[in-house]
């Protein structure tokens, strides 16, 4: 008999309906593998209404609502929640899935709808880096408190295996330095003005495949590097770091002439972003750099992303993850979804 997990999603853009398609492309492994049956319940979104069923909202429905830019309301058997909170509230739900707009300054307000969520014994889970580097630790020990999980590995690098790596693999390690190219966007942006594309047409293309931020400027200007260097500060080095004190800037100011210059030296641009701790003092830096091809990042090409860690024990260990989409960052959180849920089994 498979265990009935009871889900609520607040927020249904790119990554909320990718993982709804997700869910319904696994039902057979996470059945047979997991014993895990999934039931939607609610699904709040900002201006396309919250849609609450105890019986389980048909997802396929939800999402043709979606991309027909119509009203989730209609599908609620109930009267349809006023706010996410209240969703939340009356969700009933064993899990609570975040995938809101990142605010880069305050988290807000999923930083509060996962607080909500722990506290009514949900396990959290969130694609979203702002309740990462503004409430880490808050929400870590809420979640222990209740016997929960509070899990973000999409929040860097989409689903690759990041936060689950040092938490599950590395007992004991620790984190010197790392070094990566971890924004998408701008490594797209960067791609296609070697093509001789215009820097807006490149901008354009990446908001059209989803990986853009729903405010571009916290690609270009380096905001949404500088938060993911900020959370793996956070969470794997252990020190709580304001993106706001980041030594950070953007591509904004590379121009198609520069990189057609590089091109023609045998070199090209990347945003840089890296962190190291020497001798008690932390360095954490986001920036444009000519880079050649002795470097490890000069074929990190496209949307893909690529991080190397230095650490106490393994010396310099490499991921690269080749040109995800928004299904990669679905993948993330199913991920923490199924550890979450095989967590709160007795072993
Ligand atoms: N896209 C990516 O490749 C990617 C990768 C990794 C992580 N992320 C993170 O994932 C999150 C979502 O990204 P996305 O691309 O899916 O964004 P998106 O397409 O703009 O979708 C955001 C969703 O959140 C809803 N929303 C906004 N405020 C809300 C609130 N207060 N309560 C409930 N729903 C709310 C929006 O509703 P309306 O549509 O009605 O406005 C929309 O459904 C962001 O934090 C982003 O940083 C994205």
């Amino acid at each position: 008999m498979n265990e009935e997990v009871r889900i609520a999603m607040l927020g249904f853009g790119n990554v909320g309906r990718a993982l709804a398609k997700l869910l319904q492309l696994k039902e057979y492994e996470l059945a047979n593998q997991y014993g895990i049956s999934c039931k939607v319940v609610g699904i709040a979104t900002k201006r396309h209404g919250i849609a609450l069923d105890q019986g389980g909202l048909d997802l396929e429905w939800a999402i043709n609502i979606l991309d027909e830019n119509k009203n989730l309301s209609d599908l609620s058997t109930h009267p349809s929640p006023l706010n996410s909170s209240n969703l939340i509230d009356q969700s009933n739900a064993h899990v609570l899935f975040e995938s809101t707009p990142v605010d880069y300054e305050t988290g807000q307000p999923a930083v509060g709808y996962l607080q909500q969520g722990l506290d009514l014994g949900m396990d959290v889970i969130t694609a979203n880096k702002g309740p990462v580097v503004h409430a880490y630790h808050e929400l870590s020990s809420l979640a222990k408190s209740k016997g929960r999980k509070f899990y973000f590995e999409s929040a860097v690098m989409d689903g690759t295996p990041i936060f689950s790596m040092w938490r599950e693999t590395l007992p004991g390690a620790v984190l010197n330095s790392f070094r990566g190219v971890l924004n998408s966007t701008t490594n797209l942006i960067l791609t296609l003005m070697e093509q001789n594309t215009s820097f807006a047409e490149a901008l354009s293309h990446a908001q059209s495949i989803g990986i853009a931020e729903a405010d571009p400027s916290g690609d270009i200007d380096g905001w949404d590097a500088a938060v993911k260097v900020a959370a793996l500060v956070t969470v794997l080095m252990g020190e709580p770091l304001n993106p706001a004190e980041i030594d950070r800037r953007g591509i904004g100011k590379i121009s198609a002439q520069m990189v057609s210059e590089s091109r023609r030296g045998g070199k090209r641009w990347k945003l840089i972003c890296e962190a190291e701790r020497k001798n008690d003092h932390l360095h954490a830096a986001v920036y444009p750099k000519e880079i050649d091809s002795s470097d490890p990042l000069y074929n990190v090409m496209g949307t893909s992303s690529s991080i190397t860690f230095k650490s106490d024990v393994l010396g310099a260990l490499s991921i690269i993850e080749e040109n995800p989409g928004i299904e990669t960052t679905a993948y993330g959180m199913l991920a923490d979804f199924i550890n979450a849920v095989r967590s709160r089994r007795p072993s």
